[in-house]
């Protein structure tokens, strides 16, 4: 049990749907603490970088054009193993198949505009956490 930092995308899917206010709720009552924040609209070029993993996959190119429709809310969130504690309560990443009472089976809509993003590693929480803020804006 160590506590640790993820990087939380709430997507523009769940902006549009005026759901981040939910989510955070959601998520604060999970404890875990908001460390950083920002809303942002991603570029092609910074959404084609953040999501460069998934460059192969069938479904990238319309993920990069989705997750660039609308704003996102950014977020460093902390919390006792925060990595998979964050994966466990966002649930599957197809919302149908997403465990009751998960942000996904909650908020979310299909497989592509599922509500949240959240680091699948340590090493990733740490590339995502750089990738938006800057070292200053990680300090609490
Ligand atoms: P995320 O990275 O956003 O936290 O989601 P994840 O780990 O659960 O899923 P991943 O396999 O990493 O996929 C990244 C995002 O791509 C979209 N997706 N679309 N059309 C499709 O079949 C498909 N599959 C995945 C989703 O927005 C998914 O969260
Ligand atoms: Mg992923």
């Amino acid at each position: 049990m160590t506590i640790q930092k993820t990087l939380s995308i709430i997507k523009p899917d769940a902006m549009k749907l005026k759901y981040s206010g939910k989510i955070i709720d959601f998520i604060e009552d999970k404890g875990f603490s908001v460390i950083a924040q920002k809303k942002i609209v991603l570029t092609k070029s910074q959404a084609e970088a953040f999501y460069s993993v998934h460059k192969e996959r069938p479904f990238f190119y319309e993920l990069v054009d989705f997750m660039i429709s609308g704003p996102i809310l950014v977020q460093i969130i902390e919390a006792k193993d925060a990595v998979s504690f964050y994966r466990e309560i966002m649930g599957s990443t197809n919302p149908e198949e997403a465990e009751e009472g998960t942000i996904r089976k909650l908020y979310g809509t299909n497989i592509q505009c599922n509500a949240v993003h959240g680091s699948d590693s340590i090493e990733n929480a740490n590339i995502e956490a750089s990738f938006f803020f800057s070292k200053l804006e990680m300090i609490i």
